[in-house]
């Protein structure tokens, strides 16, 4: 059964156009992966200051197969290294992970 997993990351007003470039430059970054099947970078519309990285798995097992891979930490290798150089740390003040099963839908 398909997993949701959310990572909700707080972003500063005027720090999300540079996040989604970030998210641009590394999109590629989790295609391919066992049980990967899609996700979305969500901006807020309002005056919300989390964005949403949307991410469709499998199953449990496969999220938390990429979770400790060298894909997810070479997805996410710069900004650790970029963390305590001002010029470019990262451009999040917070995030966490929420977890959802689909409960109910329609399409179309
Ligand atoms: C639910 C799965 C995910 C988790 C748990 C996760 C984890 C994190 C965390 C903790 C951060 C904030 C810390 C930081 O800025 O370095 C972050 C930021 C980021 N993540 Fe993820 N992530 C997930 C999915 C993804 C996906 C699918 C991509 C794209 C392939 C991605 C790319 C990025 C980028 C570009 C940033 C911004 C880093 C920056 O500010 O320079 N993440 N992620």
């Amino acid at each position: 059964m398909t997993v949701i997993k959310i990572n909700a990351i707080t972003v500063p007003a005027g720090s999300g156009d540079e996040l989604a470039h970030r998210f641009a430059a590394r999109a590629g970054a989790v295609d391919g992966n066992p049980g990967f099947e899609g996700f979305e970078l969500l901006k807020p519309t309002d005056d919300r200051e989390q964005w949403l990285v949307v991410t469709r798995w499998k199953d449990e097992e496969s999220f938390q197969s990429w979770l400790s891979s060298p894909s997810f930490a070479e997805g996410h290798r710069s900004a650790a290294e970029r963390a305590g150089d001002e010029a470019t740390k990262p451009v999040s003040s917070h995030s966490e992970l929420w977890s959802y099963e689909i409960a109910g839908g329609s399409a179309g």
